[in-house]
């Protein structure tokens, strides 16, 4: 078997449910997933949640309970939310899983064997709701190290023994294996950012565990029964547990490397600088793209627990849908850039492209098929105004090529355009071609070919739309009459005109985006 697709997402601190951030993630992994899948391409898409360290460890005292029965408490949350989404993950890894565990410590002990790890006393500041070291070089004004450079929340100052890495010895290799591959770290911006990184000096090295008489819960280290991993490291062996690293060798070369790891912009100096460093020391290649989103907010803040601004995704898809949510996060902004999240906006989005746009064209269409075709697709006749449907039908066997274009450049704004371009040009080619005229001037052989062009953009726009808004996609589907899974389909058929089978009986239902007022 080749090897497959394989696309992650982070994994997500337990100490509180999901917000907005976490479903733009999984949401933007399961469009890319689908969109793989609809290429014929085998995917693997990992998602999980993060459930050792300090933060976790306070959290569950907080509440009363253990770290692993809150970690259970919390993780249904996460579950049921992916479900409501329709986040198509193939595997879910907890890091408190014994495959994970074994692995963790299979690293670490092939790391001790290769020589990398040290031990030492080291004086950092720890930022606990990141779970992040800091050093001196971290801080603009060494002077005023209270805050994290990443949150700006409170930060403390300790003293600790460590297993570490060394960092400063790696950043040349690291450095050059930036320039030449491009592709490494998505966006640019981002990519420039490390490549700026790595021409400072980095820190001497990287902490992989922390004193288990600070933190308990943790993975203990195989060697030392008085250390645990430190969090990051354990969370970031995910992407090679979850995959059978290194008992089942075969199973894990089906999918290393990973094709894309999806990540915000706070977590890429753990992906693209500790975690390179980690691979390198065991011997495995890296990721071949790591692409770090940008983050929503609320004005100028960032949605994030400890502002107190938090976003509750499952009220927002229990108002609205989940799709209205799904097509909002991916189409109101560039993916990379930061975005404001405001409910009217997305009221916006919901009403002009899914109402007015999407849903239109496919009521209007179906209730034409209704009264001028008994319900029925009609045999088209390829007569007059010949312009006019080959401009429609020439956008609609383009679309593919667009999509390709957006998905190679994780664009997802750009091609949600390209739909809504189809979308449009479809609802003009109806006010233009006005089938009522037809029908009245008794035009039928016309009129059957303008309806079934219709039915055949609403076939396209189905499957295109299908990454984005799986539910109300299969719904179209349904509505169209077609028989076969739209799971089944592929992108080939995006390239096809003339596949709706005539005498076909459509199922008009329920419009599907009623519009908000
Ligand atoms: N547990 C670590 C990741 C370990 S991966 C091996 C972690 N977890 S997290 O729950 O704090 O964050 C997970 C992801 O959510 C990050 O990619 C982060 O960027 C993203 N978001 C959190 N808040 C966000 C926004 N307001 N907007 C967009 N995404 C943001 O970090």
């Amino acid at each position: 078997m080749g090897k497959t697709f394989y696309i992650t997402t982070p994994l997500y601190y337990v100490n509180a449910s999901p917000h907005i951030g976490h479903a733009y993630t999984n949401i933007a992994a399961d469009c890319i997933a689908r969109f793989e899948r609809l290429k014929g391409r085998k995917v693997f898409f990992l998602t999980g949640t993060d459930e050792h360290g300090e933060k976790i460890q306070k959290a569950a005292q907080n509440a009363g309970l253990s770290p692993s029965e809150f970690a259970d408490k919390v993780v249904v949350h996460f579950i049921e939310l992916w479900k409501n989404l329709s986040i198509s993950y193939d595997d879910f890894i907890r890091t408190t899983e014994d495959r994970h565990i074994k692995t963790v410590q299979s690293v670490l002990n092939k790391m001790r064997e290769n020589k990398k790890l040290g031990k030492g006393k080291f004086l950092h500041w720890y930022c606990v709701p990141c779970e992040t070291f800091w050093t001196k070089g971290d801080f603009l004004d060494p002077k005023k190290a209270d805050k994290c450079p990443s949150c700006n929340r409170n930060i403390e100052e300790i003293e600790e023994e460590t297993y570490d890495l060394t960092l400063h010895d790696q950043q040349g290799w690291l450095r050059d294996y930036i320039n030449q591959h491009p592709d490494f770290i998505q966006p640019q911006i981002r990519r420039n950012e490390m490549l700026g990184l790595l021409q400072q000096l980095l820190p001497d090295y990287f902490c992989v565990t922390r004193p288990k008489s600070r933190v308990e819960w943790g993975i203990e280290l195989p060697f030392d029964k008085y250390h645990v991993a430190y969090v990051w490291f354990d969370a970031l062996i995910n992407y090679i547990s979850a995959i059978g690293y290194p008992n089942d060798l075969d199973k894990f070369r089906q999918h290393w490397p990973v094709d894309v790891h999806i990540i915000g912009k706070d977590i890429l100096r753990h992906h693209a600088i500790y975690w390179p460093v980690m691979l390198h020391s065991i011997g495995l290649e890296l990721p071949k793209t790591i692409f770090a989103h940008g983050w929503w907010l609320i004005g100028e803040e960032k949605i994030s627990k400890s502002k107190g601004n938090i976003v509750d995704p499952s009220v927002i898809v229990e108002k609205y849908g989940q799709d209205p949510f799904r097509y909002f996060l991916l189409r109101e902004i560039p993916f990379g850039f930061d975005g404001t999240y405001s409910e009217d906006a997305l009221i916006g989005r919901l009403n002009n492209d899914l109402a007015n746009d999407i849903g239109n064209l496919l009521n209007r269409t179906l209730t034409m098929v209704e009264r001028y075709s008994e319900g029925k697709t009609p045999q088209p006749f390829i007569i007059g105004c010949a312009i006019d449907d080959e401009g429609l039908k020439t956008l609609a066997l383009n679309l593919h090529k667009g999509l390709d274009v957006s998905f190679d450049g994780f664009n997802f704004q750009e091609a949600l355009e390209k739909i809504i371009t189809l979308a449009n040009k479809a609802n003009k080619y109806i006010e233009t071609q006005a089938p009522w005229n037809l029908y009245r001037s008794k035009e039928l052989k016309r009129l059957n070919t303008v309806l079934y062009n219709l039915l055949e953009v609403l076939r396209i726009l189905t499957i295109a739309l299908f990454p984005f808004i799986p539910h109300s996609a299969k719904q179209m589907w349904e509505q169209l009459g077609i028989d076969t899974e739209l799971e089944d389909e592929r992108f080939e058929s995006l390239k096809k005109w003339g596949l709706m089978r005539p005498e076909n009986r459509v199922r008009k239902g329920k419009p599907l985006f009623p519009r908000i007022e």
